[in-house]
């Protein structure tokens, strides 16, 4: 997700039992013209494999020679293909949500990137079902994305039209991913382990995407694989356990409390723990807290005032950090 998942997110979200990640999507110019920034945006450890690289333009050309430099620099896993930006900005260019109004072009991209690509790295493709309810095209594209050497496709339940708001409809998923031989990724508000479970075991999908929950929760990971693979609702995580990741996950992103090495700004460390911290007891005057946090030590004061005022302890049990 642009703007959140950076590397060290998305490590937070392997270690906590993610099977597949995607980087945030990068403009397929950007990475012909080499721009530091979009090439900063891909990188990736071994740890977080396997992993794909997101592009995102509408000139197959262009979108099949970015996947070809992708591939030979980095080695990803898979290239995906953006066909659900809904921002303007996406759409004024024609990419992105832009592209459900021009399946021809969708495919085409498709195609040009696969035959780019060849044998080495599958590409797969994320799109919503259509523009707008008057414009639904999700159930003819998947076929012919497959035919067009696509290996994957990862359908958010929306339209355009509905941007991020209002029930994804998971039937239409289920229908298309009956419909196909590729795998089919179920995504759009999958917020529990019951959810992804139902998908798993009594429809054709074959995996489930999670965007925002992942955000607040990283741990909804480990989650869902114990609920896949004891059939029952896990416990939710406790607040020393919570805590224990949250400390981590700042350790990881230390620089942010050393300016002179600094990637990102301190304010931006605190608005990533305020979510992290949404929804547990207390979290309004716990945002306050992470407010006035200055250093390292100040964020770990705070975790065990926090959990000691609550009769709790700092707890690795359970952590995988
Ligand atoms: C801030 C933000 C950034 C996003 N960036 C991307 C992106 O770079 N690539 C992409 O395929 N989807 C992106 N998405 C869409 C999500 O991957 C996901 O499809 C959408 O949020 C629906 O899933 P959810 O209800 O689980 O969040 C983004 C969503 C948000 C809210």
């Amino acid at each position: 997700m642009a703007g959140y998942t950076d590397t060290l997110f998305r490590l937070l979200c392997k270690r906590h039992g993610a099977d597949v990640l995607v980087t945030e999507f990068v403009m397929s110019d950007a990475i012909i013209h080499g721009s530091a920034n979009a090439w900063n945006t891909i990188v990736f450890s071994d740890e977080q494999r396997p992993i794909g690289v997101q592009l995102f333009g509408r000139d197959p050309a262009s979108m099949a020679h970015a996947a070809g430099l992708v591939a030979g620099r980095l080695r990803p896993d898979f290239v995906d293909l953006n066909f659900g930006c809904p921002a303007d900005r996406a759409v004024a260019q024609g990419a992105g949500a832009a592209l459900l109004l021009d399946p021809d072009r969708m495919v085409g991209i498709a195609k040009a990137v696969a035959m780019e690509l060849g044998d080495h790295t599958p590409v797969t493709a994320k799109m919503r079902l259509g523009w707008d309810a008057a414009h639904l095209v999700v159930d003819d594209v998947v076929p012919r994305l497959a035919d067009a050497g696509v290996s994957a496709v990862t359908i958010h339940g929306r339209t355009r039209e509905q941007g991020y708001s209002g029930e994804a409809d998971w039937d239409a998923i289920a229908r298309v991913a009956a419909a196909v031989e590729i795998p089919v990724v179920a995504n759009g508000n999958i917020t529990r382990s019951e959810q992804v479970h139902h998908f798993m075991t009594r429809t054709a999908v074959r995996g489930a995407m999670i965007g925002r929950a992942a955000l607040g929760e990283p741990w909804i990971f480990s989650s869902i694989r114990k609920h896949l693979e004891s059939g029952m609702t896990p416990e939710s995580p406790g607040l020393g356990m919570r805590w224990h990741s949250i400390l981590e996950y700042a350790r990881l992103q230390d620089s942010v409390f050393h300016p002179e090495k600094q990637d990102h700004s301190i304010g931006w460390m605190r608005s990533r723990l305020c979510r992290l911290v949404k929804g547990m007891p207390g979290s309004g005057e716990l945002r306050s807290g992470i407010h006035r946090v200055e250093t390292m030590e100040d964020l770990s004061a705070l975790a065990e005032e926090y959990l000691s005022f609550r009769g709790e302890r700092l707890d690795d049990r359970g952590s995988v950090l």
